[in-house]
């Protein structure tokens, strides 16, 4: 059960869905035909510590799960893949587009500030709760971030603006913001406040990624009781569902960025895995494409919309 002001470490709650997404990762990244390589999921799953996730970085993704007939967990996963390689790409055309500063709304498990090509003046603000930050600090303690990166532990629901500017954030600079993961773990109201912020603290030619599951891919009850079944035989209690406030009564970010006059694009999941040569089964194509990708930018002076 969700509160206003609750609070996790790395195994528990929320937290414990930034070991599933690097777990995914992890997985993804052993893979022949990988679509991206991110060498520090593995460890940072590993050091949880935990068999079941050290189980579910390996098998639960495997296409045995596929032929179950267990296609929510294989949207999810699928999401996830595309999702990464959209937003690496993200960062990728933000840093040409000369942006140098990054802020990384619940960074979790992310582990872009290290993996990434950044130019040596590219300053990278984490955020997320202070106990999933000081896990990750600890388990990536020998590995050597490619940028400035800096941790703002703070919860998304509070004055969160107030710590990223105390880090050094620039107001007056453009940025590039990622919310991945995230708007669903929050309630509608946090959410656009969450957004007004951003709109806020963004000087012309910033950029905001986000993802969003909307509710017409929640899945059916007997899905959900099948995955949790399966996570449950790997000892893990994780449902996803009772983490996530309600996509009702929520903004569409789509509508919402525009109504703001920001550019909006989108992205396809399964286009985007397709068009790199994944195949994306049948099964769980209407699951992806009921999820959001999208990038908004705000115009600079000169920019027309
Ligand atoms: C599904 S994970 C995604 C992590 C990361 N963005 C990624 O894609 O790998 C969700 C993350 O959101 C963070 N989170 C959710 N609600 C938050 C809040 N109110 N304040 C701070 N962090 C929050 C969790 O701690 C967790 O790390």
């Amino acid at each position: 059960m969700r509160t206003d002001d609750d609070s996790w470490d790395i195994t528990e709650s929320v937290g414990a869905t930034a070991i599933g997404v690097a777990a995914i990762r992890a997985y993804e990244t052993s893979r022949e035909d990988a679509l991206f390589h991110d060498p520090y999921a593995a460890k940072l799953v590993a050091a949880v510590g935990s068999e079941g996730w050290n189980a579910m970085m390996s098998g639960a993704l495997s296409r045995r799960s596929i032929s179950d007939g267990d296609y929510q967990a294989w949207s999810m996963g699928n999401v996830l893949v595309a999702r990464t390689v959209y937003f690496d790409e993200y960062f990728a055309a933000a840093v040409r587009a000369g942006i140098r500063q990054i802020v990384i709304l619940a960074a979790g498990l992310d582990a872009r500030a290290y993996r990434l090509e950044w130019p040596s003046d590219t300053r990278i603000f984490e955020l997320d709760q202070p106990k999933v930050l000081a896990f990750k600090a600890r388990a990536l303690a020998d590995g050597e971030p490619a940028a400035d990166r800096r941790e703002v532990p703070v919860d998304l629901r509070q004055d969160w603006p107030k710590a990223l500017l105390d880090k050094g954030f620039e107001p007056d600079q453009p940025t590039a913001w990622l919310a991945e993961g995230l708007l669903r773990y929050l309630p509608g109201h946090a959410q656009t406040q969450l957004l007004e912020h951003v709109v806020e603290l963004s000087a012309p030619g910033s950029r905001m990624a986000i993802n969003l599951g909307t509710g017409s891919g929640d899945p059916a009850d007997e899905f959900r009781e099948r995955r949790r079944k399966v996570m449950a035989d790997a000892g893990l209690k994780l449902d996803l569902e009772d983490l996530f406030y309600p996509w009702e009564g929520r903004e569409d970010p789509r509508s919402w960025f525009a109504m703001h006059r920001w550019l909006v694009t989108e992205g396809d999941p399964v286009a985007l895995l397709e068009d790199r040569g994944r195949a994306v089964p049948e099964a769980v194509r209407a699951g992806m494409t009921q999820h959001i990708l999208m990038t908004a930018t705000k115009p600079r002076g000169d920019d027309t919309l």
